[in-house]
């Protein structure tokens, strides 16, 4: 028997950032490596996406997964024991085959998720490497030896692996929320994320520690206007605005405070998530009671792109806008990073459709809205060579869970949202990602700037 085959598979309800259930899935190989992984879930999710199970009912609003906990630990743990963990894709097939669906609305996307991302971890640890670097397939690092000792020595080999770089590894450029907004603020304004990045910063770590300035810097305008008033679902300053303008404005105001050039040391990112607020070409901002349609949307983004140092707008339209974001597009994507996050929902097939269109430049890449790594990672793979940019995203209910730290870094993503710059679940990532770059030394790359999303001429 192989060593890496799946020797037992367990699922439990645990809880999220927000309070609610989510999977976590522990799976155990024969040579006795363990992975777990836990899933997370979005608010302000695209409609396209594979289905999160949920039980409904009275229980937590609704929002209980035992059925996805139990699909778990009955039919797949069944169809998947024996199963080899190190094959990746063959082992998301299985689960693909299984649920038998095109999203996943059988067993639901959250237990074939937690199950896949666990695995994954699992075959790392047997490997004695780290994930991301497992995930690089490296053939030189997967020289440890398997052998009927190996169970026991898993732990000390995994400990020098990850303490000893092999070979040069991309730490992502992070955007990183200053203000929460949309569907994760009680829709006090309607965009959902002010986001800063760090285009002149010469390494990750040297990106948090200006972005930890900024963040502070924001808290202490709001403070002064005596607008504090604590923080939103991903951890950015509660927006408590008069307009969606005035956030950039501030956003501005707490870069300079901070110290730092707009636009030239810290830029502007935006997640617009324009379908919470938009269909069929109509558009309302709640906040300021005004009412577009797509062109009028489209002539408000492009004055704050010529006012304000923004080089990175996501989900500027609707989902349901193709055309929309293709003359967006046209009029902006040369300079300006446009990512597909509603639009795309991390879908190979959706990326392929959007390039042929000319629409957007960059794909946000959130695992639970496929439901394995493998279809994930197609979509990345699609990405790339159709010349987009990719952004590994966390979602807005998240947890202690850092699998997609090493995702980013792994699959050579070049760029890593996770939400702000407080609370322990956005932390654990941001963290996860210092101690490897740390542990690369003069290994570690930063992807930078280069990582922005472009048109070509
Ligand atoms: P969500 O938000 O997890 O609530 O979907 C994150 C995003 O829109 O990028
Ligand atoms: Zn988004």
């Amino acid at each position: 028997m192989s060593p890496t085959r799946i020797r037992h598979l367990h699922a439990r309800r645990v809880w999220d950032s927000r309070g609610r259930p989510t999977v976590e899935a522990e799976l155990t190989l024969h040579d006795g490596s363990v992975g777990r992984a836990i899933v997370p879930a979005g608010a302000s999710t695209g409609s396209r996406e594979a289905l999160e199970l949920r039980d409904g009912g009275a229980a937590f609003g609704g929002l209980d997964v035992q059925r996805a906990v139990q699909h778990v630990n009955t039919e797949i743990a069944a169809a998947l024991c024996g199963v080899d963990a190190s094959d990746q894709g063959a082992l998301d097939q299985c689960l693909i085959e299984l649920d038998g669906t095109p999203h996943k609305t059988r067993l639901g996307a959250n237990a074939t998720l937690a199950v896949s991302m666990a695995a994954a971890h699992a075959a790392a640890a047997s490997a004695g490497l780290p994930l991301y670097r497992h995930l690089v397939g490296d053939a030189a690092a997967r020289r440890i030896e398997t052998s009927p000792l190996h169970a026991s020595i898993v732990p000390a080999a995994a400990d020098a692996a990850s303490r000893q770089p092999r070979g040069p590894a991309t730490l992502p450029m992070p955007q990183i929320q200053i203000f929460g907004g949309g569907a994760h603020a009680g829709r006090r304004v309607d965009i959902q994320d002010f986001m800063v990045l760090c285009p002149a910063a010469a390494c990750f770590a040297q990106a948090l520690e200006w972005t930890a300035e900024v963040y502070r810097a924001a808290g202490q305008v709001m403070q002064r206007r005596g607008r504090l008033l604590g923080v939103a679902d991903e951890g950015g300053w509660w927006p408590d605005f008069d307009t969606n303008e005035q956030a950039l404005e501030t956003l501005v105001e707490a870069i300079e405070a901070a110290g730092f050039i707009p636009g030239e040391q810290v830029a502007i990112a935006l997640d617009v998530a324009a379908s919470e607020f938009g269909r069929n070409g109509r558009y309302r901002l709640g906040l300021e009671s005004r009412e577009f349609d797509s062109d009028g949307l489209i002539e408000m983004l492009l004055r704050w792109i010529e006012s304000y140092p923004i080089v990175s707008i996501e989900d500027p339209l609707a989902e349901d806008d193709l055309a929309g974001f293709v003359r967006f597009t046209q009029a902006a994507g040369r300079s300006l990073q446009i990512v597909g996050d509603d639009l795309l929902v991390s879908s190979a097939a959706l990326v392929r459709e959007a390039a042929a269109a000319g629409a957007a430049n960059c794909v946000l890449l959130k695992p639970n809205q496929r439901g394995t790594l493998t279809e994930t990672l197609q979509a990345w793979q699609a990405a790339r060579e159709l010349g987009y940019a990719g952004i590994v995203s966390a979602r807005s209910g998240e947890t202690e869970d850092t699998t997609i730290v090493h995702l980013a870094i792994g699959w050579n993503v070049g760029q890593l949202k996770v939400g702000s710059f407080a609370r322990g679940e956005r932390m654990a990532k941001w963290n996860e990602a210092l101690r490897i770059e740390e542990r690369l030394g003069h290994c570690a790359r930063f992807a930078g700037a280069a990582a922005f999303g472009r048109c070509s001429a």
